[in-house]
């Protein structure tokens, strides 16, 4: 046999031989991974049986409250921790789309089974916010002091509409996994695609013309402070996966640290001032309705949606940062 053949034989063999190895690593891959799911229903089966079982026992103990001792007492307690250790089990395992998600995506599994890819992926989610403002920072700012065109302004409320209903999508899988994004934002950004699609179909006309640099200017601001956001919001990510304190998807949930208390003091007059600014958008939206010849339908509605996108981030920011001064307060020595 000539030598080029015996060659190309013996390499034949080798790689003959690291494919069976391949074969026998897959095989027990597949077996593990009917372990694990097997494993995964278990948990789940479980996980729904303790709730039962707790749910009829803390009936019974309310039952008979009167009497106490220290066992009783004891049991409480634990019985009280056990809804949050619930909580953080299903987050590592699969479980079923809720509505938004089963219509979007289907009954496709989101659920990310280790921390780091969940890490990885709420990581992935600050970057893309990050990247989105920046386009859409730019973008108003070329409307707002370059071109005065309709159909520009119409290119940024389609970006901006595909940029919220993106996020919910995210948020949505996030939120499966563990995230305790308050429901707000998520209806924050329903809302605010909305009113993105709203503004698209404006007609260009007087009134149009009156709110459009009110509106450009808003939607810069709102970018910029979407950035500061997204820095503060990656800032708290990266400092608690180094401290290496972080527990599933939550930022804060081992008391609130003195440099996430700094990057929040900075951030709330810019947060607030946006809030207000969303106020006054709503309040000139509603005086120009209310003018003789405002026969669109988009003015009412956009200041509708402005009054009520102020309500529910001024009230929920209220209420996060009263959650985190008493959650500071009640763990000093954290800090
Ligand atoms: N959008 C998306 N996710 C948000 C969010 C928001 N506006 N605010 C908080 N979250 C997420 C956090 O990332 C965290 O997620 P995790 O569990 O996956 O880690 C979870 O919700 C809990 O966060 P929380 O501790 O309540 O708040 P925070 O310290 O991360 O952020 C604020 C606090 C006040 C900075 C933040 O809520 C915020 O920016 N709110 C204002 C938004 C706004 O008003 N925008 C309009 C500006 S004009």
């Amino acid at each position: 046999m000539p030598q080029g053949s015996t060659n190309i034989l013996d390499e034949w063999q080798c790689l003959e031989e690291e494919y069976l190895k391949l074969q026998e690593t897959h095989r027990t891959y597949l077996q593990k991974l009917e372990e694990i799911s097997k494993l995964q229903k278990t948990c789940s089966s479980s996980i729904s049986h303790q709730r039962r079982r707790l749910k009829e026992i803390s009936h019974l103990v309310n039952k008979c409250s009167t009497e106490t001792s220290d066992d009783i007492d004891g049991m409480k307690n634990r019985m009280k921790t056990r809804p949050n250790a619930f909580f953080e089990m299903e987050a590592f395992l699969p479980k079923k789309n809720g509505l938004y998600l089963s219509l979007v995506l289907g009954n496709v599994n989101v659920t990310l089974l280790s921390k780091q890819s969940k890490f990885a992926y709420k990581d992935e989610y600050e970057t893309f916010k990050l990247c989105s403002t920046v386009i859409l920072l730019l973008f108003s700012c070329i409307c707002y002091f370059f071109v005065s065109y309709r159909f520009l302004d119409a290119i940024l409320n389609f970006l901006l509409v595909w940029y919220y209903c993106t996020l919910t999508i995210r948020e949505s899988i996030l939120i499966t996994n563990g995230s305790r994004i308050k429901g707000w934002w998520v209806f924050h950004h329903y809302i605010s695609a909305f009113l993105s699609g709203v503004m698209l179909t404006w007609p260009d006309g007087n009134l149009y013309k009156i709110f459009r640099n009110q509106f450009l200017a808003y939607s810069l601001y709102q970018s910029f402070v979407q950035c500061l956001q997204c820095y503060y919001q990656s800032g708290c990510l990266y400092r608690l996966r180094a401290l290496g304190e972080r527990h599933n998807m939550d930022l804060t949930v081992e008391g609130f640290q003195s440099w996430m208390w700094k990057g929040l003091t900075f951030l709330l007059p810019f947060l607030f001032f946006g809030h207000f600014w969303q106020l006054f958008n709503g309040l000139s939206l509603f005086r120009m309705a209310q003018l003789p010849d405002c026969k669109e339908w988009q003015v009412l509605m956009c200041g509708l949606c402005f009054l009520i996108l102020f309500m529910g981030n001024f009230f929920t920011t209220v209420a996060v940062v009263r959650q985190k001064l008493r959650s500071r307060n009640q763990k000093p020595k954290s800090l």
